[in-house]
């Protein structure tokens, strides 16, 4: 599958998970099976590993990856936005452990025919499943500029989206489809990186850009939302959930679901009596998030930008005043 991929935070997941013999564990995001060895080591001798990804050459990886695990993983072609389903018809309910390890992994950047990087001389595709939904090349044809400048303000908080969109049009209708590679330029000759900016030489003009069209067509600002709503459903009282992401939109969106499923009452503001019926379910194992060390971001640079945050399913439905319901 080319280059390999080396898993992210790997000790920090394996530990904050708590998981031991015995455990029944999901990996939403099998990828390369990096964290999911680990984990099967973990639960070492008769845990179970669900491994699912959007991406069947993934699947394909962990296969051969994991196989001296024998019976012990089930790997399944699947969005984990149908996590609970996909558990259920595995009889792999309910799970003490769940792991998210969100966005692209070093297999699909390198292989050019994905057209996730900068350089990739072939159209940007970027679905992390190929059979399903449109890719980015599509989605360009399709899009009007107002359309095209929407995506990348909202899912790539790119302040220079119009220019960028207009510029995108404009290219589409003077030489039909891009190669990524001419995709990037293009955002580069309009959008060129500050002299002297804090991201000057460090980061790719177009990152925005690519991060932007790549959220929109895999929907992953809505199936994370439902991947956790999920994850959260099929754990065990006292199972964890561990997710890893990787910029500021997709750790925004985990942070608002523990602390919203850490409360009681979520109306805004809070009524002297609540009427929303809602309980908490969850409480945050870690404080705020747990990032890469120096030595890990110098062995694996997409250590830089990961942030890592666990949440505990609470053993019982508290109360509004905090005890046990009865
Ligand atoms: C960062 S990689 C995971 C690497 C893995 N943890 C390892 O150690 O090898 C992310 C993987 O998640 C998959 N993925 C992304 N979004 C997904 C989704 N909504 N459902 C299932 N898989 C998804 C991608 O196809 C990719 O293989």
């Amino acid at each position: 599958m080319g280059e390999g991929h080396l898993p992210v935070l790997v000790d920090e997941v394996v530990t904050s998970l708590a998981v031991g013999p015995g455990s029944s564990v999901a990996d939403c995001t099998v990828g390369g099976g990096g964290h999911a060895e680990r984990l099967l080591e973990a639960t070492s001798p008769d845990g179970r590993l669900l491994g699912l990804d959007a991406d069947r050459a993934a699947i394909a990886e962990a296969e051969r990856v994991l196989a001296r695990f024998g019976g012990r993983v089930t790997l399944v072609h699947a969005n984990f936005e149908s996590l609970y389903d996909v558990a259920s018809e595995a009889g792999a309910l309910p799970l003490d452990g769940v792991l998210f390890d969100l966005g692209l992994s070093s297999y699909q950047l390198a292989d050019a025919s994905r057209g996730f990087s900068f350089a990739a001389d072939a159209p940007p595709d970027m679905r992390f499943d190929e059979t399903a939904g449109v890719s980015v090349n599509e989605l360009i044809e399709r899009s009007t500029e107002r359309e095209l400048a929407g995506i990348l303000a909202t899912f790539g908080e790119e302040r220079r989206a119009g220019r960028i969109a207009k510029a995108i049009v404009a290219a589409r209708e003077a030489g039909g489809r891009m190669t990524s590679a001419e995709l990037a330029a293009v955002v580069a000759r309009v959008a060129p990186s500050r002299p002297g900016g804090a991201d000057a030489g460090r980061i790719h003009p177009a990152t925005r850009t690519f991060q932007a069209l790549r959220i929109a067509v895999n929907r992953e600002v809505e199936v994370l939302s439902s991947g956790l709503a999920g994850a959260l459903a099929a754990l065990a009282p006292g199972g964890r959930m561990a997710v890893i992401s990787y910029h500021s939109g997709e750790d925004r969106i985990v942070k608002r679901f523990i602390a919203r499923e850490s409360r009681d009452c979520i109306e805004d503001p809070l009524p002297p009596v609540c009427t929303c019926g809602h309980r908490a379910q969850l409480r945050a194992v870690t404080r705020g998030v747990i990032t890469a060390g120096t030595d890990e971001v110098r062995r694996n640079r997409r250590a830089r930008s990961a942030k890592l945050r666990v949440a505990e399913k609470l053993a019982f439905e508290r109360t509004a005043r905090g005890g046990p319901s009865t």
